[in-house]
């Protein structure tokens, strides 16, 4: 995994082609001249500039000016396992793989740019794009987000890490001015974008649509200019979110680059004409502009465009398949197994209910918002017609209806609100299904209308009548397993009180159905961990419990402050329904010999955290560690405890393997405000080695000392 940074050897030639440009020239480089293109420089040989979607895969072709599908019969592709997935494998490597994997197929299309990683935090349950995000956590996001960035820059396309940044709802998005504190900012919501631009070297970032602290974030010079480019050393583009510019002069000098998205006619935009006679009036220095056409042509060279030794990927290949298969099946989080239901065991099974309209649902598009159109999407009823094909008898009953009613908030969000009551008569069908076969499968969750970009949720109930559905299904087979597919948060009191057997997936690629398939028949163990905490009910859950979310029509206050996700459940003592990093395997996992390699710490020292980890069943299976760290609680009011780094190991049974996590004393440090800088405050630190942030293993004081 090679580092990619953005190599500044182009610097002379890119003077030269800027040289040579007419003023006009250069502003076409900086505005969409289409949904997805912006002007290239064909005399210097640089075709139009091509931009994608996302974080499902590479989106199908847009009509240039409206969002309507272009028509085309050759833009299909594979459709990658959301960031929710991605991260819930808690596989660095795995992370890697998918940037090759969909960095290639952005190539195969010919894109310059691949809008994604998206890395914005899971700050509430409710918002409608959590599936694309990767987690409630700063460390996990980090540590995620960097190896995806570096396998996409390797295939030559431009990781564009969106968006940038305190976007953490849909309700508002386009107005909504997000107050937080600067430590806020610095310890939860801004590592994940800092690892990307400084640590995966990520060539382009996307302005979001809402303001921070008063301005819009495609025009806030504090962000752009001072975080991202003076702190951070950003040298690449700032692109903006699609419809996200408000200004010519303001966003020119607060460090946007290149506007996209609006609407035709193209001139209008901010970037074009407007900027082109501002620069004629003397009001932006025609140097800034230059600025602007230097960081997108260094972007370019970068990427080799234009060149003939420029990667050409490829689309559907086996190791893409292989790589959405593995994404998909790792990220599958076994919440509940009681009385071992899990796995089900083939050879005595006859007949199986499949229960859901889930498990024939696919998930590649749907909704507003990047989808894919997906060269093949395997369902769950279709995966385990692959396994069980012909032997075991499948009977599916579809058990509820997706209905929606329209939103009774105009303005606020443009979403549906899923309609909460059961269909007794799908139920019944359900009932005797359930009945008739020796175990049943019901797949219940959400769909890509229901969890979808631009809205919110309404609550965090399951919909469409889904609890009174499993209840009457368990009640007719209590051999039943609940599969869930899930965007963000759902209440689970309901089910969890009934349920023996509780898997919890998400949009999960074209492998999806294979993956879940192969998990409910213990082909695979499954081995990922929430990468968020499910809360009990909404209420208890930080922004909600402050009435911090989603604040009124102009402003919403962060009031949980640096107590996001478990850092909150942790802080207060609440009880979630399942905690940050849990999930269970097949098999069973004995942690020893714990320690650290010193008992006391300088500054610039690395902590060296090892175990041994033992499969102590009698199945193969992968374990993630966790570790989480807690300062001294006398200074500066931390979190009970935070995230600080993690592995994963895969052992057979009787294996043991030895694990080395290191936490850099740097990433015990928090954000002074007093002091606007990060403090390592000395003291005795505890370090805690677990398998979810509830289930702890083992904890060691060691002592920190500031020099
Ligand atoms: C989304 C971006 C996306 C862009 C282009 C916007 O509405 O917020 O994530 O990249 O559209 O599709």
């Amino acid at each position: 995994m090679a580092a990619t940074t953005l190599s500044m050897a182009y610097e002379k030639e890119i003077t030269g082609i800027i040289e040579s440009m007419t003023l006009e020239e250069k502003v076409a480089l900086l505005h969409g001249n289409g949904k997805f293109t912006s002007a290239g420089i064909p005399k210097s040989g640089f075709a139009e500039v091509q931009y994608t979607d996302g974080p499902l895969g590479i989106r199908e072709e847009i009509s240039r000016d409206s969002w309507d599908p272009a028509g085309w019969t050759i833009d299909s592709a594979t459709f990658f396992p959301a960031g929710t997935a991605l991260a819930a494998t808690w596989n660095i490597s795995l992370g890697y793989q998918y940037g090759i994997a969909i960095g290639k197929e952005a190539r195969a299309r010919n894109k310059d740019f691949l809008l994604a990683p998206a890395v914005n935090i899971i700050r509430t349950p409710l918002c409608g794009r959590n599936y694309e995000y990767l987690s409630e956590d700063p460390c996990l996001i980090s540590r995620i987000a960097v190896p995806y960035i570096l396998g996409v820059q390797e295939q030559d396309v431009a990781a564009c890490v969106k968006h940038f940044a305190v976007n953490n709802q849909e309700t508002n998005r386009g107005t909504i001015d997000v107050q937080a504190s600067e430590r806020a900012i610095r310890e939860i919501y801004l590592p994940g974008f800092k690892a990307a631009v400084t640590e995966g070297g990520s060539f382009a970032i996307m302005g979001a649509y809402n303001k921070f602290r008063g301005n819009y974030l495609c025009e806030n010079g504090y962000f752009l200019n001072k975080i991202l480019r003076e702190e951070w050393g950003f040298n690449g583009v700032v692109i903006s979110d699609w419809g996200a510019v408000h200004s010519t002069i303001e966003s020119v000098f607060a460090g946007l680059d290149i506007e996209m998205g609006t609407e035709a006619p193209f001139n209008d935009y901010y970037f074009s004409d407007r900027l082109l006679i501002a620069v004629k009036n003397g009001d932006i220095d025609e140097k800034a502009v230059d600025e602007k056409v230097r960081r997108l042509l260094r972007v370019l060279m970068n990427c080799k465009a234009g060149r003939p030794e420029r990667k050409t990927g490829g689309i559907g290949s086996p190791d893409i398949r292989k790589l959405t298969y593995d994404v998909a099946s790792e990220a599958v989080v076994l919440l509940k197994n009681n009385k071992a239901i899990l796995p089900l065991d083939a050879t005595g099974l006859k007949s199986l209910a499949v229960i859901g309209a889930n498990a024939t649902q696919t998930f590649a598009s749907g909704g507003f918002g990047a989808g894919v159109k997906a060269r093949y999407e395997v369902t769950i009823l279709e995966g385990l017609k692959n396994r069980l094909g012909g032997r075991v008898n499948l009977k599916f009953a579809q058990g509820y209806r997706e209905a929606y009613q329209p939103v009774d908030n105009p303005g606020k969000s443009f979403g549906l609100l899923p309609v909460t009551k059961s269909d007794p008569e799908l139920i019944r069908e359900a009932v005797r299904a359930a009945a008739s076969c020796d175990a049943a499968i019901v797949v219940i969750g959400t769909t890509r209308k229901f969890d979808t970009e631009g809205n919110d949720r309404h609550d965090m109930l399951l919909p469409f009548g889904q609890d009174q559905l499993v209840n009457a299904v368990i009640k007719a087979n209590p051999k039943t397993v609940v599969v869930i597919i899930a965007g963000g948060p759902f209440d689970l009191r309901t089910i969890h009180a009934n349920t023996d057997a509780l898997l919890w997936t998400w949009f999960g690629g074209s492998e999806h159905g294979n993956a879940v398939a192969d998990i409910l028949l213990g082909k695979v163990n499954p081995s990922g961990k929430l990468p968020y905490t499910l809360p009990e009910k909404l209420e208890d859950s930080p922004a909600h419990a402050l009435h911090a979310f989603p604040g009124d029509s102009a402003r919403v206050e962060y009031l949980e402050d640096i107590l996001v996700g478990y850092r909150w459940f942790d802080t207060r003592g609440i009880q979630p329904m399942y905690p940050f990093g849990h999930g269970l395997s097949y098999t069973s996992f004995d942690y020893s010999g714990c320690q650290t390699d010193k008992s006391g710490y300088g500054k610039g020292d690395t902590i060296k955290l090892s175990c041994t980890i033992r499969n102590t069943g009698d199945r193969e299976g992968s374990e993630v560690i966790e570790v989480y760290a807690s300062a001294p609680q006398s200074i500066a009011n931390r979190p009970a405890q935070e995230l600080k780094g993690f592995a994963k190991v895969n052992l057979k049974p009787g294996e043991e393997k030895s694990v080395e996590i290191p936490v850099c004393l740097n990433d015990l440090s928090c954000f002074d405000e007093n002091e606007n800088g990060w403090k390592l405050h000395p003291g005795e630190y505890t370090l805690r080695i677990g398998a979810s942030s509830r289930d702890i293993r083992w904890e060691v004081k060691v002592k920190v000392t500031s020099d």
